[in-house]
């Protein structure tokens, strides 16, 4: 893989709070690699994935500027397992490629966390970890902090929840928890101890 630096690897149910940790991260002067949003670029006019998503469910899932159709995707594999691992197949690896280049691109920083929401499903991202992080909190949490942001409905939230790993596996991978059900402060705290924690780390990995 090529990377020497610590790698800490970043993960937690849908609205647990990961982008807001890793911005937080990002102050601390952390370098940050966000699966997410390479999986959005991937799916963008012209996107590496566009051909392959084309070629496995149609051209009706690819707009007219060549860019995957977010909703009508959502809309399938929201009720179809099967089209849902699909396009995982699809993604993962271009997603795996897009990580290990920004790595080496973040040599500089003193330490770099990976957000891979998908990382329990995945054993392709754990290797790249030297540690995981759960940022966890109540689901009725995760509910409302989801459907306070977007248009999302309590059942659709409900279902995404009961998609991904269950809470309890989630914190069984962790080696460090970040308890997000209280404040932002509290948030902030915790994420300052968990920087000096990997500071120190990283002369003895
Ligand atoms: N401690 C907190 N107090 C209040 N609001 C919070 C707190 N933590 C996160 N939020 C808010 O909750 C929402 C979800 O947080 P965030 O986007 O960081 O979660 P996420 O895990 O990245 O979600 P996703 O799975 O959709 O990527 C955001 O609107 C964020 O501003
Ligand atoms: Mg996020």
């Amino acid at each position: 893989m090529g990377a020497s630096k610590f790698v800490v690897g970043l993960t937690g149910g849908i609205g647990c709070g990961k982008s807001t940790v890793a911005d937080l991260f990002a102050a601390h002067g952390a370098g940050i690699i966000d699966a997410d949003a390479i999986a959005h670029h991937l799916t963008q006019p012209g996107g590496d994935a566009i051909a392959a998503i084309r070629a496995a469910f149609g051209k009706e899932y690819i707009t007219d500027n060549d860019a995957l159709d977010r909703a009508k995707m959502r809309g399938l594999i929201f009720s179809d397992a099967v089209a849902r691992q699909r396009l995982e197949h699809i993604l993962h690896p271009l997603i795996l490629e897009q990580v290990k280049a920004q790595l080496q691109r973040l040599q500089a920083k003193p330490y770099i966390i990976i957000v891979v929401p998908l990382l329990p499903e995945s054993p392709e991202f754990r290797k790249l970890v030297q540690r995981v992080l759960v940022v966890d909190c109540d689901e009725n949490t995760q509910v409302a902090r989801v459907t306070g942001r977007s248009r999302m409905t309590v059942p659709e939230v409900r279902v995404i929840i009961s998609q991904q790993t269950p809470r309890a596996n989630r914190l069984q991978l962790a080696d460090d928890v970040i308890h997000n059900d209280t404040g932002l402060d509290s948030l902030a705290e915790q994420v300052t101890v968990l920087h000096q924690r990997y500071s120190n780390m990283l002369s003895c990995h």
